[in-house]
């Protein structure tokens, strides 16, 4: 009999119909996640389950799916809603979508960048509210670009993209932080390797690229966005738990930073009550950074091959615990 695999959402098509040519695909149809009881319901009793990064994958959900599970294959190049180390102990492959997803992430940063530094959400909102009476010789003054200053916390494939825009297109500064420096990056983009603390204090903009982890959970707090300039912008498109939002907010309310965009927050949906709505230098999107047609459709490819590959046992296009 054919595999068993559950999809927590729908996804592009193509991705489905390679999962049917082998499978058996149950498909979650809601306009919203399936809720906790429903995930593990549905999912129970299947050797694939294809995640999205809204979705726990916890020993929990891996107890009440059943041992029969081989693979997890998040539709995402992050995987921390994933208890990668349970998985790995029960030997469940879990699989990732990177790579496809790079230039699409870094041209989202990129146009917060310049959104915040210029203002445009803020004035766009003044149009739609039908305050646009003359040419302003001192309305909606923002920042410059070129020649200024961008400090990339995690300089892996996004950040490299995001460097790459912004020192080869305008002819900034690239500074970073990393887990290790990255020799062949510093080449390219002329990029100084930083501490954390150089990095927020010289920084014009900063744009967060990391994994969320243990040690970048909180990372931009009270003391961190006190270091930056008072005229940074703060860009985030990884994981919103890496900056503490009441600071964020409270940095912005204060003047400590001048703007910040975001395509990620903590919680996702952000609240509709949360301060940072309130506020007309924050720009907040969606999470929407690998929301491309073409970006999606290779992601969906990838999380088909991922499942199919680890359920026939051969090596997957992207897993982030290989059997050793
Ligand atoms: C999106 O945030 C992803 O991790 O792919
Ligand atoms: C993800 O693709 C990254 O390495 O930044």
């Amino acid at each position: 009999s054919k595999r068993r695999v559950f999809v927590s959402r729908r996804i592009p098509e193509n991705g489905l119909e390679r999962l049917r040519t082998l499978c058996d695909v149950d498909i979650w149809e809601g306009d919203l996640p399936p809720d906790r009881e429903t995930l593990c319901t549905r999912a129970a009793g299947c050797h694939g389950v294809l995640s999205m990064l809204s979705d726990a994958i916890d020993p929990d959900f891996m107890d009440r799916v059943g041992p029969q599970l081989q693979v997890v294959s998040n539709y995402a190049v992050g995987f921390n809603n994933i208890d990668v180390e349970e998985a790995t102990r029960r030997g469940i492959r879990v699989g990732n979508t990177p790579g496809v997803l790079t230039d699409a992430t870094a041209d989202i940063a990129f146009a917060l960048l310049i959104n915040c530094a210029r203002r445009i959400s803020e004035s766009e909102r003044s149009v739609h509210d039908g305050k646009w009476k003359t040419w302003e010789p001192l309305g909606f003054i923002g920042l410059d670009l070129v020649g200024k200053t961008i400090g990339i916390v995690g300089l892996g494939r996004i950040g490299q993209a995001m460097a790459r825009r912004c020192h080869g297109g305008w002819g900034m500064d690239v500074l970073y932080t990393s887990r290790s420096s990255k020799p062949e990056a510093e080449g390219e983009f002329d990029a100084d390797y930083v501490s954390m603390d150089e990095l927020l204090t010289r920084s014009d903009f900063i744009s967060v690229h990391c994994d969320l982890n243990n040690s970048t959970s909180g990372l931009f707090d009270a003391s961190a966005f006190q270091k930056m300039k008072s005229t940074a912008v703060f860009i985030n498109t990884a994981r919103g738990s890496i900056h503490n939002q009441n600071d964020l907010a409270a940095a912005l309310t204060n003047g400590e930073i001048a703007a910040a965009g975001l395509d990620v927050t903590d919680p996702e949906p952000i609240p509709a009550d949360d301060p940072l709505l309130d506020l007309q230098n924050c720009v907040v999107i969606p999470h929407i950074g690998s929301a491309t047609v073409d970006t999606r459709a290779a992601m969906a490819d990838i999380a088909a091959e991922n499942v199919l590959r680890a359920l026939a046992d051969e090596p997957m296009p992207h897993c982030v615990n290989p059997p050793s």
